[in-house]
């Protein structure tokens, strides 16, 4: 069907109230490509620039291709497709096809390498134009305790929105 480059905030509480339930669908890497789950993002216009912020783990896999390739999409799902966003929020790329496992169809980008997922309604496309890391020093310490017993902070990728698009 169509796709059609939409505007800015037009699907924003859309997309925020998805992040927050069921969560998001992150895809990342170009030859070998990956889907993970984020629940923290959000987006806005920084530098100048429409952005879109990510917060990934160093021990995801879809860290190490972020790394590797900096573009990613953020796919928006239906509250209906909540069990693979479970699926992509608990397994792992490394051990898996979950594109496969969740019968999504990755589809070419229209202006970056990175493909997006054809059965979700909305998706972002992003090249990433800044990279930081959580500082520990600066969290309250029950932050600290909740999210990062283990350490692993997450890294923060800011990703300037080259296209939003709705799969109709
Ligand atoms: C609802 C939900 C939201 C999540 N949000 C994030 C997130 O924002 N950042 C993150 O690093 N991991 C998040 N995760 C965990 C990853 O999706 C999970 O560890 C995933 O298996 C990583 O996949 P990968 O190893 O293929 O990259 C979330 C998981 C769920 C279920």
């Amino acid at each position: 069907m169509e796709i059609e480059n939409i505007d800015l905030f037009k699907g924003i509480t859309e997309t925020l109230t998805r992040l927050n339930d069921p969560g998001a669908l992150l895809v990342a890497g170009v030859q070998r490509p990956n889907v993970m789950t984020i629940g923290w993002a959000t987006i806005g216009i920084i530098w100048g620039m429409p952005i879109c912020v990510i917060y990934v783990r160093p021990s995801r896999f879809t860290h190490s291709l972020l790394e590797k390739h900096a573009e990613f999409t953020v796919n928006i799902p239906t509250v209906e497709q909540a069990a693979e966003v479970m699926v992509c929020g608990t397994k792992s790329g490394r051990e898996m096809d979950k594109f496969a496992e969740c019968k999504f169809t990755l589809e070419p980008g229209k202006k970056i390498d990175v493909g997006h997922i054809k059965e979700c309604p909305i998706y972002y496309e992003c090249r990433t134009v800044h990279k930081n890391a959580v500082v520990p020093d600066g969290l309250p310490h029950n932050v600290r305790q909740t999210y990062y017993a283990s350490g692993d902070y997450h890294d923060i990728y800011y990703g300037e929105i080259l296209g939003v698009f709705r799969n109709e």
